[in-house]
């Protein structure tokens, strides 16, 4: 008998607590600038950007994983290269930088933004990137809380990842044939990080190299190892998010300095896959689950 006056009493405890817990958000959400002001979630995906045509559809492709990854809410993209920008301009297609992709946001009511840079390394274009979005978080009556999501080979476990995500989408190849992969490469520290990945990747594939267009190592300081191992034929990779202008003239180009005819020059055959790292779905999704990390420090 006792329990039962017990549990009803629980019971209506319980009722009352539901309520106020239903009723209070509603009243607290009242009035723009309230402290509880009813929260608004976008996502800005941040990529370098890209005039070759063909490119975009990797770009494409990783947007439409990260609205799958985060039903109903808003994806917007911006290019962060201003050359890029301002060449596609001129083409006739209009692309947002990022502080402009923020600000129309902010002036859209938007509250809690994760932003997600496409970059490969962090290096000074993804600095860039995070700093433009910290400065929109200091902004009276702006977006309230802004996430960046770490860049493809950041943490050492990302190393590792991005690893085992690209190799099993890597072109077969038999004794004597190699896979190059075809980073950017940069003066920043963060150049480094290929090192890293040129190392998980021996682990996994002795066969699979990493050199760089503009940095260390150099295609120059990897043709005397390739012609050591006794390689004739090389896959050239780009590993950047787009196969763009550096992987369609830089990496198989026909220029004198290109990649495919340096290589030519040095008896190896050269064989360009113009595939970006987004339009590998497994490896794409590592920016996507960078981007997970990054969401949920907004505490939504
Ligand atoms: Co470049």
């Amino acid at each position: 008998m006792r329990q039962t006056a017990a549990s009803a009493l629980l019971r209506a405890v319980l009722a009352l607590t539901l309520c106020l817990a239903l009723a209070l958000p509603a009243l607290a959400g009242e009035g723009e600038g309230g402290k509880h002001a009813a929260s608004k979630h976008g996502i800005l995906l941040v990529a370098f950007g890209t005039s070759v045509p063909e490119a975009v559809t990797a770009i494409d492709s990783l947007k439409r994983q990260a609205e799958a990854a985060f039903p109903g809410v808003p994806v917007r993209l911006a290019y962060s290269s201003s050359i890029i920008r301002h060449k596609i301009a001129a083409e006739g297609t209009i692309k947002s930088s990022p502080a402009q992709a923020l600000a129309d946001m902010a002036a859209e009511g938007f509250t809690h933004v994760t932003v997600q840079s496409l970059q490969t390394i962090p290096g000074r274009e993804f600095e860039d990137v995070r700093a433009t979005a910290e400065a929109f978080q200091a902004m009276p009556k702006g977006i309230r809380q802004v996430s960046v999501g770490r860049p493809l080979l950041f943490l050492p476990k990302d190393i590792d990842a991005a690893a085992a995500a690209i190799l099993p989408t890597l072109p077969a190849h038999k004794k004597g044939e190699a896979v190059v992969l075809m980073g950017h490469g940069t003066e920043h520290p963060a150049n480094a990080a290929y090192a890293a990945l040129q190392l998980a990747l021996w682990k996994q594939d002795p066969s699979v190299f990493v050199a760089t267009v503009e940095s260390t190592p150099s295609l120059d300081d990897l043709i005397p190892v390739l012609k050591r191992q006794g390689v004739r034929t090389a896959y050239l990779v780009p590993f950047m998010s787009v196969a763009g202008d550096h992987a369609h003239n830089d990496m198989a180009g026909a220029e004198h300095g290109s990649w495919a005819n340096k290589l030519k020059a040095a008896g190896i055959t050269p064989k360009p896959v113009l595939v970006g790292l987004g339009s590998r779905p497994a490896v794409a999704q590592l920016w996507i689950d960078h981007l997970k990390d990054a969401d949920k420090e907004l505490g939504l």
